[in-house]
């Protein structure tokens, strides 16, 4: 008979029905009467009991059990006779589909470091903590397309080969076909991308949004939500080089509907998590518990991953200006216990992420959106406020993260935005089709960009931001 996935079992619990159920073998223990497998199909969290009595099931298959392989079972659903679990399946018979030598298989019914894990990412994904993790991060992209649908919002797909540096910050990975060790030359010895397959150079996207505003400038609101590539050499707890970001950008918004926006679309990702991962939320809270009772008193976190994200689904979110911010930075006090020193003595420096840090977690200990920023230290593409020193500029801090949502008004008076591009060196012959726009019907815009596994870190409480996605690419990292 078919198939029946453990999740809907636990849910239905049919007494008394006879059921197929596969999946992996966490453990088996038992004696020489009765063995007990704890199944886990990927479905839930939870494993499901398997009772298998040596008089149905054959010894050699009984002694390839072992944790990590695979198997088909058949057998009566019944009332479990232990706790926890409302029902358990008698099995009728056990057909191994892949064995795992428990010689060799790196999984055993023990606790994995995290950096182990790491670098076993192929098999990772069978833990519970990594099945938990990826459950939610599945949850977390289809209400990121549920907002936007509900709110008529459109999915914009942006090339993930260009030729522009949207970020301008020159760290794009190259594309070319060319034999670099033998690369055809123009006549000033230069490489000659005229050979190339595009027939200039290309690189891989930094982020969808210039393509998203063209898009915005016709269909009003949409978003995109796809990789994008950052060739930074920052080995950090929250930079990867490939990073999923998903990136709305609507026409008639201007600073404060974005950041409106922005603050909502963030409380809901958080909410229906809250509401639809229980399980896993619940499994991944007790996880962190667990690791926090190994950290000293003063560092361990006063609260439980959910009323975390119940608080800040439910806060306001702090709006202050960069130039607020340095003046709450100028006058708080070190902490002279950890020699923590703010240095920010001039107006214009970029705030570092112990600043950010500051303002969040022990200034006003709630998210804050900053909004701004000296023209500077921000992008091209950012409308200039008033004041003609600081651009209309939004980054979103969250506790624990710091940056998670980076954001602008976008300059859409043409003259304006091509002094700027001048002032930069933005050549602006390779920008034409972004200066189109500018030139035919433009109109006040806005826009933000939410660094997803960063969102997907904070709901989950994973402290690195290389185990919230499946692969993670960084320096030195590329198999598999
Ligand atoms: O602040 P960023 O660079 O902004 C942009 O790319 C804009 N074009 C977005 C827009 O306005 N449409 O990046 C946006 C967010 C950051 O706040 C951060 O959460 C995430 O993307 N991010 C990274 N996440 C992981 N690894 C990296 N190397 C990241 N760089 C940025
Ligand atoms: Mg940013």
């Amino acid at each position: 008979n078919k198939r029946v996935k453990i999740k809907s079992l636990l849910a239905q619990s049919p007494i008394g029905d006879t059921v197929t159920v596969m999946g992996w073998i966490r453990t088996k223990r038992g004696n020489k009467n009765v063995n007990f497998i704890a199944l886990n199909d990927g479905s839930t969290i939870l494993n499901y009991q398997i009772v298998a009595d040596p008089n149905a099931i054959q010894e050699d298959v009984l002694k390839a059990c072992t944790t990590g392989a695979c198997i088909k079972v058949k057998g009566k659903v019944v009332e479990s006779q232990g706790s926890g679990q409302s029902s358990e399946i008698v099995a009728d018979s056990i057909e191994v589909l892949g064995s795992a030598d428990p010689e060799k298989y790196p999984l055993q019914p023990k606790k994995h470091s995290l950096e182990f894990l790491r670098e076993i990412a192929h098999l990772r994904m069978r833990t519970s903590t990594f099945s938990a993790v990826f459950r939610v991060r599945h949850a977390l992209s289809f209400a990121v397309h549920k907002y936007f649908n509900d709110k008529g919002f459109f999915y914009i797909n942006t090339p993930i080969i260009t030729a522009s540096d949207a970020e301008g910050a020159g760290e794009t990975f190259k594309v070319t076909t060319l034999d670099l060790g033998n690369p055809p030359k123009n006549e000033n010895g230069e490489v000659d991308f005229k050979k190339d397959f595009f027939e200039r150079e290309a690189n891989l996207t930094v982020s969808g949004q210039l393509e998203g505003e063209l898009a915005a400038l016709a269909l009003s609101e949409i978003y995109t939500f796809g990789p994008t590539f950052r060739a930074e050499n920052s080995n950090t707890t929250r930079h990867l080089a490939e990073f999923w970001m998903i990136e709305p950008e609507m026409a008639f918004y201007d600073a404060e509907d974005n950041a409106d926006l922005a603050e909502d679309f963030l409380k809901y990702l958080i909410g229906y998590v809250l509401e639809n991962c229980e399980q896993d939320l619940e499994f991944l809270e007790r996880r962190l518990l667990d690791e926090e009772k190994s950290k000293p008193a003063d560092q361990r976190s006063e609260m439980a991953l959910r009323d975390k994200l119940r608080f800040v689904a439910d806060s306001n979110f702090e709006r202050v200006t960069y130039t607020e911010a340095i003046n709450i930075l100028r006058n708080s006090k070190p902490n002279k216990k950890k020699k923590f020193q703010f240095v920010i003595e001039d107006w214009g420096a970029d705030l570092q992420s112990e600043h950010e840090r500051y303002l969040v977690e022990k200034h006003f200990k709630k998210p804050v959106i900053l909004s701004d920023y000296p023209k500077e230290i921000k992008s091209f593409y950012m409308r200039e406020n008033e004041d003609g020193k600081t651009v209309a500029a939004m980054d979103i801090l969250f506790p624990g993260i710091g940056e998670i949502v980076g954001g602008s008004q976008r300059e859409e008076r043409l003259d304006v935005l091509t002094a700027k591009m001048e002032e930069m060196n933005i050549p602006q012959e390779e920008m034409w089709w972004f200066l189109d726009t500018r030139r035919f019907g433009s109109t006040p815009h806005s826009g933000f960009g939410l660094g997803f596994e960063r969102m997907v870190q904070f709901v989950t409480g994973m402290g690195n931001i290389r185990d919230v996605i499946a692969f993670p690419r960084t320096p030195g990292n590329a198999e598999f």
